[in-house]
């Protein structure tokens, strides 16, 4: 079985997995509440948008006041808007599925097709995505940031 690639994907993207590996992709990732990627063949890489279990962001103090931060492994990118106020969004790409590659200047880029969102707001600032990135729930604990929904 070959593994198809994601024609749109940026150089910095792994190619798309086989069926055969999403399945145990999916099961690793299962533990980290991460979905694993996938691909359809045309649109490039298909990921889950959001978390579903919490998810260890580090060092609250990473995500300096008035500064937004992408997590790209994680699939997440943060901001910190006013001090002790955080908010996150999914870097999930709401067009075709493609992880964000940069946030820069308070916009969040999408390498695929050229979509920017508002890392503030998750709002589309330029197509072709129609649809904001969705929002996750994120907190300050212990100094650390925690992404994604109560354990
Ligand atoms: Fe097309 Fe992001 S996947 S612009």
């Amino acid at each position: 079985m070959t593994t198809p690639s994601c024609p749109q994907s940026s150089p910095a993207e792994p190619p798309c997995a086989s069926r055969r590996t999403v399945l145990r992709g999916a099961a690793l990732a299962g533990v980290a509440g991460l979905g694993a990627a996938a691909c359809d063949g045309k649109t490039g890489p298909k990921a889950s948008a959001t978390p579903t279990a919490p998810v260890d962001l580090g060092a609250a103090d990473g995500v300096p006041v008035g500064q937004a931060k992408l997590f790209r492994e994680e699939r997440l990118i943060v901001t910190q808007t006013a001090p002790g106020e955080y908010k996150a969004f999914s870097a999930v790409c709401t067009h075709a599925g493609c992880v964000a590659d940069k946030v820069e200047n308070g916009k969040v880029r999408c390498p695929c097709h050229g979509s920017e969102f508002d890392a503030n707001t998750g709002k589309v600032l330029q197509g072709p995505a129609a649809d904001p990135l969705p929002s996750v729930p994120v907190r300050a604990a212990a100094g650390k940031l925690i992404a994604g929904p109560e354990a």
